[in-house]
């Protein structure tokens, strides 16, 4: 049996987590699950947000479903004990680096997309998001000035090694799809953005078939809602990921719906909503589970090699979609119970 890690986390997470698994369970494919604490629910349970019990089960499953971290009840503690720092420290250990985050409009959705709909209906984008380095995992602390005041720090990295495999990702994504790659940084102001040019442009040689180009991060910004359309695949660093992911999020209708792969060298992956844990509706059955049951698929394709049935979930929420079924994301009423069962219906 095929060992799968189920770590639904906080907030909204075990919710949507749980619709994902169901929707897994129903194809019948002959896997095991087992489930571990992770995040503030870890944090309350045994005093941390990654218990070693957790990382052992993340090491030892074949691919885990992960749910969301964060927990406002957290956010005093010192920054090694918030739930942020297990979702970090499990991309880290794992060296889950290359993070794919795919972003397409669901037919039907033109009216819940920010972007007029002839815009919206155009976006079918991946942006490949580097996990491992930059701003995120670089020296950082609180010091005081000569003048007394108090200072924060964070520094931002990337050696070319790092920058090389990312690009490899994205330039592999990008020969898969339609053979454009954009890349995004900020040269003009960063030295860590020269080195991803450069190492973007000099991985460029072995790749002729792919079509390369640069943007500046303020002008990506702006160019993915003017005319997302444009894109194809995009790859970037952890922190321009982080902000560019949900903002496509939006332009495709809502952050509920975009999943993600995080992968490893070999293919291991970690599998996540790209939205948080939404304190705020928590417990309500409120919650767009499509995220959750998208990362599912990705999980069969990318780390079981399970296409077929990846392709039928992927199919199933299109329809259950197009059928009209709406959580309150996307101006509906269904709870994500009911949205679970309407794709397992469409299965
Ligand atoms: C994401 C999230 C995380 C990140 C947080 C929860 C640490 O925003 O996966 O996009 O910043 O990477
Ligand atoms: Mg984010």
């Amino acid at each position: 049996m095929t060992l799968i890690a189920i770590l639904p986390g906080d907030g909204i997470g075990p919710e949507v987590t749980r619709e994902a698994r169901l929707v897994l369970e129903v194809l019948d494919l002959g896997l095991a699950f087992e489930e571990a604490a992770v995040g503030g629910a870890a944090y309350h349970a045994g005093g941390h947000p990654l218990p070693p019990a957790t990382l052992d089960l993340a090491r030892r499953a074949e691919a885990i479903l992960f749910g969301a971290v964060g927990d406002p009840t957290c956010d005093a503690l010192d920054r090694h004990l918030r739930p942020e720092q297990a979702i970090l420290g499990l991309r880290k250990e794992l060296t889950l680096f290359a993070n794919l985050r795919p972003a397409k409009l669901f037919a039907g959705l033109e009216d819940a997309s920010a972007l007029r709909p002839e815009v919206a209906r155009a976006i079918d984008l991946l942006i490949v998001r580097e996990l491992n380095g930059d701003v995120y995992f670089g020296e950082k602390g609180m010091r005081t000035t000569p003048a007394g005041l108090r200072e924060g720090y964070d520094v931002m990295s990337y050696d070319e090694g790092e920058v090389r495999r990312i690009a490899i990702a994205g330039f592999e994504a990008a020969r898969r799809r339609r053979g454009k790659l954009c890349s995004v940084d900020k040269a003009n102001v960063l030295e860590t953005s020269q080195l991803w040019r450069d190492v973007m442009i000099e991985t460029a040689a072995d790749y002729a078939d792919v079509a390369l180009t640069h943007l500046y991060v303020d002008n990506a910004a702006m160019q993915l809602v003017r005319d997302p359309g444009q894109f194809d695949v995009i790859v970037t660093g952890n922190l321009f990921g982080d902000i560019l992911s949900d903002q496509a999020s939006m332009c495709v209708g809502s952050i509920g719906l975009l999943p993600s792969a995080s992968l490893d060298a070999a293919g291991k992956g970690l599998y996540e909503p790209i939205h948080g844990s939404a304190p705020d509706i928590a417990g309500q059955g409120r919650a767009n589970p499509c995220a959750a049951i998208l990362s599912a698929a990705m999980l069969l394709r990318h780390s079981l090699g399970l296409a077929e049935p990846a392709d039928r979930i992927e199919a199933a929420v299109a329809t259950a979609l197009a059928a009209g079924h709406r959580t309150a994301d996307l101006g509906g009423t269904a709870s994500t119970q009911a949205m679970g069962e309407a794709v397992r219906a469409a299965l």
